[in-house]
């Protein structure tokens, strides 16, 4: 690992634990990697456990397990058990169609927080097509009643894109009547897979502005009682969103085999050697590693983003998307307007405006 000399760095809030990329379900938007992580590449829980308490020790106060399929990890309970030793807040990220109540139970006697349940769609048909699990929805289901039935904090997470934004509204009645005290409504990001079926899944401007209604006239329905988040498609703003709230600022993300990122896209930029914590410790990793200071803070940006008033609200945008679609991670994001790149974006609108090309089906290798 090529080592800078930097100031002391505020510690990331959280962790984002990608204990695995295998996953029964199949999204045609999945963010994860093209190639997929082989299991035999995975770290062992002594690994984990002890990235978790280095974790602790750094300053991180909520550790999210995710995947893939994080529930396919059998030692999922151990490592969250080691999470609640160290004071970490542990939140279980799932798609719940594997959650037993043996396993559930197992889980919060093990001392978990919270749980992220992800669905597809509200329609039984819509969601199993997109997930590509048939039966899936009605496990889902279950697993939310099993959640809520032992009092455990529930979000429901729903990804929103053309072929699901006009059911937004159903959505949110479905997160309240599973009792979550949260839900998230996200629209597609556009990394990965994502990114192969993006005229597939970027809704039009006409779609986007009616679930937006949708979930204004919700949150005046359930205000004080469910709390409803909302995340609109980067490629209908003019300014970019503070991706992961600026690199390397507040979040860590390892991947199954042990890299250290600062976002789950990070290995598609070229060029780039990210630190394994195989090799490294997770401070020395977050304070010093050349690749977690590349684009932290703002003496990296270009000029255009040097010189605009909000580049410490931004931080120049999404680093990722800058090479999605510039082909330099080291641009401004082409979602703002500013951006030389900025017509790569409105042509991507163009084409949500068009009859929407087949999606593509990620096969899972491994
Ligand atoms: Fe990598 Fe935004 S996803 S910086």
């Amino acid at each position: 690992m090529t080592v800078v000399a930097a100031p002391v760095i505020a510690p990331p809030m959280s962790l984002l634990a990608e204990l695995t990329h295998r996953c029964p379900l199949a999204c045609p938007y999945c963010s994860n990697p093209l190639e997929l992580e082989h299991t035999a590449r995975e770290l062992d829980t002594a690994a984990w456990k002890r990235v978790l308490s280095e974790a602790a020790d750094l300053g991180v106060l909520q550790v999210h397990f995710s995947g893939g399929e994080p529930m396919v990890r059998r030692d999922l309970e151990e490592l969250v058990r080691h999470a609640r030793a160290v004071d970490l807040y542990s939140n279980l990220i799932t798609s719940g169609v594997t959650l037993t109540e043996g396993r559930l139970a197992a889980l919060i006697e093990a001392g978990l927080d919270h749980v992220q349940l992800s669905f597809q769609d509200v329609d039984a048909d819509s969601a199993e097509r997109i997930g590509g699990l048939r039966g899936a929805q009605a496990r889902k289901l279950a697993a939310a009643r099993m959640i809520r039935a032992a009092d455990l904090a529930l979000t429901v997470n729903f990804v929103v894109h053309r072929e699901n934004v006009a059911n937004v509204g159903a959505m949110i009645e479905l997160a309240a009547e599973l009792g979550a005290r949260r839900v998230e409504i996200a629209h597609t990001q556009y990394y990965g897979w994502g990114l192969v079926n993006r005229d597939a899944l970027l809704p039009s401007a006409a779609q986007l502005e009616a679930a937006t209604a949708a979930v204004e006239a919700a949150r005046l329905r359930h205000a004080g009682r469910m709390a409803i988040d909302y995340v609109t498609p980067d490629y209908h703003a003019t300014q970019p969103k503070p991706c992961m709230g600026g690199w390397a600022q507040r979040f860590v993300n390892i991947s199954p085999s042990g890299l250290a990122l600062p976002c789950h896209a990070a290995e598609t930029i070229p060029g780039m050697l990210f630190p394994s914590v195989r090799e490294h410790a997770l401070g020395e990793i977050w304070q010093h590693s050349e690749a977690f200071n590349r684009f932290r803070g703002t003496d990296w940006m270009p000029a255009e983003c040097r010189s605009c008033a909000l580049k410490e609200r931004d931080w120049g945008g999404c680093r990722c998307q800058a090479l999605a679609l510039a082909g330099d991670a080291a641009a401004a994001d082409p979602v703002c307007e500013r951006s030389p790149h900025h017509q790569r974006v409105l042509a991507a609108l163009a084409a949500s405006e068009a009859p929407a090309p087949e999606l593509v089906w990620r096969v899972n290798r491994r």
